[in-house]
């Protein structure tokens, strides 16, 4: 068992919680073996039938094996039953809501008129024959990919940005394999590297993207796989800027051995150049998914990459899903060509900019130095997660731990600014700025 992990609890089901959440946080790696019975009973102070409770358990939910003498060890790929976001505490009714990183509703392209239309215009359904790819939909994203100096001769669709990754991961590595993730990183992520049995390794990520000694010391560790968020990075909002990209296409020009995976899920929302890595290893894809500036139920990413990888991605979807619903796909195509989308999709870029510039300047003046280049989040350093979450509920806010996002880095909390208007600012400035400086004293007033 790595040594770092100690299981706590005092209970079957405590012990079994603190074991399964090693195993989501990446602690307890797939094959590591879990302390003999009695071992753990007499340093957690219970039964050692309690102790053979919790690991009976954890057998028949699937996330442990155990083997004669070899002990019980946790299984190749656990089913890990709960996601990191479930840990958030549960918005306070009554709070305004600025947890969720969900897109502004407000501001995502009505769906109705674009669907009339398609109903007055496709023809008769695609069957298991010729459904694929659509054709039209590829010319469309592999012109917007050229714009932004993406390679995409090569590209599939894929059921959104975290299928893709998905897809990615397990068709180039095996269960145990280490994946560089960035630190703090995209909640999800970090659950879908644990479901499939991989190990996380932290790369910090400054407002210009994961750091270069970062990615450097993860090569050095072994990672088989590197995911690299291109711009609105959840939840720093940092983008990768050109003189960092340049660094990292030299640290990774030529390994054979990493795929690079790069998300761009914020795509046309980002105002800033994209400074793509992509090509820059022999095994690469890029993602990029409609979710944030169209909706996040349209459920549609376009995955461009080298000939070899998209066609394993596009080779296994073939045996399994098989393709992603050619209605779908004339409905983003339908959104994509829409002048009057693109204008609005133009418009939710403007209003997220200017509500997250607002505050991260609105807590600049009361000494916060808040990270948000980018997207719909703003990230705050707190000293104390739980103390500052708590008091800003108490304000009237509810905000997301950093926590569900950090393997290493310093505590912070996430401001999702989608759904704040510019009269909120100064109230929740000064909340934040009180959770970031809990010690400071209020200045005397008269
Ligand atoms: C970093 C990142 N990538 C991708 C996505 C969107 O993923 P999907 O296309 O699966 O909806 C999100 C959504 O929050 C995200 O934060």
């Amino acid at each position: 068992m790595a040594a770092r992990y100690q299981i706590s609890g005092s209970t079957s089901a405590s012990i079994s919680a603190s074991v399964e959440s090693g195993i989501r946080a990446g602690a307890l790696a797939p094959g590591d073996a879990l302390p003999a019975v009695r071992t753990l009973a007499g340093e957690l102070g219970v039964s050692p039938a309690t102790v053979a409770k919790a690991y009976q358990e954890l057998r028949q939910r699937g996330l442990v094996a155990t083997a004669g003498r070899h002990g019980t060890r946790v299984r190749p790929r656990p089913p890990v039953a709960t996601r990191r976001s479930a840990l958030a505490p549960p918005p306070r009714p009554g709070t305004r809501n600025l947890s969720a990183g969900h897109p502004d509703p407000r501001l995502l392209p009505p769906l109705g008129p674009h669907l009339a239309a398609l109903a007055a215009e496709v023809g008769p359904p695609s069957g298991y024959a010729s459904a694929a790819v659509l054709p039209e939909l590829a010319a469309v994203a592999r012109d917007r990919f050229s714009v932004d100096g993406v390679p995409a001769a090569e590209l599939t669709v894929t059921g959104g940005a975290l299928d893709g990754i998905e897809r990615l991961l397990a068709a180039h590595l095996r269960p145990g394999d280490a994946v560089a993730v960035e630190d703090p990183g995209w909640a999800n992520l970090l659950d879908l590297v644990a479901a499939l049995g991989l190990r996380t390794v932290g790369v910090p990520v400054d407002d210009e993207g994961p750091t270069e000694p970062g990615v450097r010391a993860a090569l050095a560790a072994g990672v088989r796989a590197l995911v690299v968020t291109s711009r609105a990075q959840n939840p720093t909002g940092a983008a990768v800027s050109a003189e960092r990209a340049a660094a990292l296409r030299t640290l990774l020009a030529g390994r054979a051995d990493l795929l690079l995976i790069e998300d761009d899920h914020a795509a046309e929302l980002a105002r800033v150049p994209l400074h793509p890595l992509a090509g820059a290893t022999p095994t690469w894809a890029f993602v990029r998914s409609v979710s944030k500036p169209y909706g996040p139920d349209l459920r549609l990413a376009v995955l461009a990459g080298d000939e070899a990888t998209v066609a394993r991605v596009a080779g296994r979807a073939q045996v399994g899903a098989g393709w992603v619903s050619t209605v779908l796909q004339r409905l983003v195509l339908s959104l994509w060509r829409d002048p009057a989308t693109a204008d609005l999709v133009r418009r939710a870029a403007d209003s997220y900019d200017r509500r997250r510039d607002g505050l991260v300047a609105a807590l600049a003046t009361r000494g916060v130095a808040a990270h948000g280049r980018t997207g719909i989040n703003v990230w705050v350093p707190v000293p104390d997660e739980t103390a500052a979450v708590t008091a800003l509920r108490d304000a009237g806010w509810s905000v997301a731990p950093g926590g569900l996002y950090r393997i290493a880095a310093a505590p912070a909390v996430r401001v999702t600014v989608s759904s704040l208007d510019d009269a909120d600012l100064p109230a929740l400035a000064d909340a934040l700025g009180r959770a970031a400086h809990p010690t400071r004293t209020p200045p005397f007033s008269a």
